[in-house]
């Protein structure tokens, strides 16, 4: 059963084998709402010999998963997107009171979920190897061909963060399968009860027992045991920096596939349209309360037309609404916990100490950390470097194009940026110059749409993202050699 009633406790099984199971069900999480602080449900804290059989499972079915037919592979996932479509209504209700998002974004993740998942399979049908003649090289003769195929690497360990708990998790688990391998997924655990209701739109699609198997437990306590078991060969993780770091220190020579925390940089130049740039800042900087990793982190806008955005944004600003996620689709809502708020609420305090300009919020109400505009920011306060995760936006007044790049590159991350000009040669000046995976002209930073190359460099990730580029990272290249007489 996908979740059984145990002494008034409502506790979500993990997947094994095709089977909903609970291990242990005197060892479980509880999941609270952020919105109410109310139980939504509990999930188990699986031991180390319970994660070990999710992962053997994957490892022996690995073996029959790499061959069924790629044309299979795809109807199994579109079957899984049709359920996904059947059910957006309801599991956007459970995502709504687990993660705290409006409930027309939970909507859109999963619609975006089921269209990630199609193109996935349909691109995987269209992926082709080569063949590469001997002869093209000094020396040799035509007696020789090298076919490239491509092959599975084995056990993905798909981790995901709690903010886009099934579109960041399909993203890993579609392209893994289509690329024949097999699954052991820990969704993040506030944002676990979604990752379960997505596990179980793939096993009702027919996708064969044990190629997906999910484990639940605190990243704490099961992580560092899980991404360094012998027997998962890839690791596909998005979360935050601190995170992402102490797995590839833990690693060592384990594949990886990282997208980690940002802190995006907004570039306004003297000659940017300031309506669509204030538009675009203000959505990038302040929807699902500023927990995306792509959200609009730090203005860095010219002196000469600051005054000009900062007016043009705070007139935006009124499209920000706040609110409880059970009553509308508010801009603003809880955080996901309070330790985050109170994170939050430091950057904001150390901001106004060291003399930023308020312009709007810096308040905190219950988990709610009302929309927060500084101007005036200078780099030795700590929000010109930290991401808050939280709606809190500062600017910075800059001299030049170069001492905004100079100032967006100093950052420890390197997500996505964007530049807003109406002078495209300065666009590809600006751009080349930053040190992140994307750019965006004329745009709020964002990731799609799915198919897109999504990278960070630096504390923001390792490897790409997108779903070409994801089944690539998932799947390695096999040279056959025909040696001819
Ligand atoms: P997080 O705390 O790093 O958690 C992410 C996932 O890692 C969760 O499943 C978590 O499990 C697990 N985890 C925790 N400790 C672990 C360990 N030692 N070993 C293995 N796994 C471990 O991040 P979050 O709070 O969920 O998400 C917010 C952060 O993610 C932000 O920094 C944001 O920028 C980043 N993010 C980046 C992207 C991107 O694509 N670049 C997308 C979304 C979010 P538990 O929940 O059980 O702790
Ligand atoms: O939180 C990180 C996500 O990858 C952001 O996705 O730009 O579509 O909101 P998004």
């Amino acid at each position: 059963m996908f979740f059984q009633n145990i002494d008034g406790k409502k506790i979500y099984s993990n997947l094994l084998k095709g089977k909903w199971e609970i291990k242990n069900h005197d060892n479980t999480i509880e999941v609270k709402s952020p919105i109410n602080g109310e139980t939504v449900g509990f999930v188990e804290a699986m031991s180390k010999e319970a994660v070990d059989e999710a992962i053997n499972v994957a490892k022996e079915t690995q073996l029959s998963w790499r061959d069924v037919p790629t044309n299979e592979k795809s109807k199994l996932l579109h079957n899984v997107a049709d359920l996904l479509e059947e059910r957006i209504e309801e599991m956007a209700d459970v995502m709504v009171i687990e993660i705290g998002k409006d409930r027309r974004s939970c909507m859109s993740e999963i619609k975006r979920t089921a269209d990630l998942i199609r193109f996935t399979a349909d691109t995987a049908e269209n992926i082709k190897g080569e063949s590469i003649p001997g002869d093209s090289f000094p020396g040799f003769k035509n007696d020789k061909i090298s076919i490239v195929t491509r092959e599975p690497l084995g056990v993905v360990l798909a981790i995901s963060p709690f903010n886009y708990p099934v579109n960041l998790a399909a993203s890993k688990i579609a392209p893994a399968l289509m690329a024949g391998n097999t699954v052991v997924f820990k969704p993040a655990t506030q944002g676990s009860i979604c990752g379960l209701y997505l596990a179980k739109a793939f096993n009702e699609a027919g996708i064969p027992s044990g190629v997906l198997n999910t484990i639940t437990g605190k990243g704490s306590e099961i992580g560092d045991y899980v991404v360094t078991h012998k027997d998962i060969d890839f690791v596909n993780f998005t979360g935050s920096s601190e995170v992402g770091k102490r797995i590839s220190r833990i690693t060592e020579m384990k594949p990886l596939l990282m997208e980690l925390g940002g802190k995006d940089a907004a570039i306004v130049l003297e000659d940017a349209d300031l309506t669509l740039a204030a538009k675009n800042i203000v959505s990038g900087a302040f929807s699902y309360s500023g927990q995306r990793c792509t959200a609009v982190k730090r203005v860095l806008v010219l002196d000469t037309i600051a005054d000009k955005l900062v007016e043009e944004i705070l007139n935006k600003i009124d499209s920000v609404t706040v609110g409880n996620p059970l009553e509308g689709d508010f801009t603003v809502g809880p955080l996901i916990n309070s330790k985050s708020c109170d994170f939050v609420e430091g950057l904001i305090e150390d901001a106004k100490n060291k003399g930023a300009k308020l312009l709007l919020g810096g308040e905190r109400k219950g988990n709610i950390i009302m929309p927060t505009l500084f101007d005036n920011v200078t780099t030795d306060m700590r929000i010109a470097w930290e991401e808050p995760f939280g709606p809190v936006l500062p600017i910075i007044r800059v001299k030049s194009a170069d001492e905004a790049i100079k100032i967006a590159n100093e950052s420890e991350y390197g997500l996505q940026s964007s530049v807003f000009t109406n002078d495209i040669n300065k666009a590809f000046y600006v751009a080349n110059r930053l040190e992140v995976g994307t750019v965006q002209v004329n745009n709020k930073t964002e990731r799609g749409p799915d198919h897109f190359p999504f990278l960070g460099v630096k504390s923001s990730g390792m490897g790409t993202q997108g779903v070409q580029y994801s089944i690539e990272a998932m799947s390695r290249p096999k040279a056959t050699v025909i040696n001819l007489k």
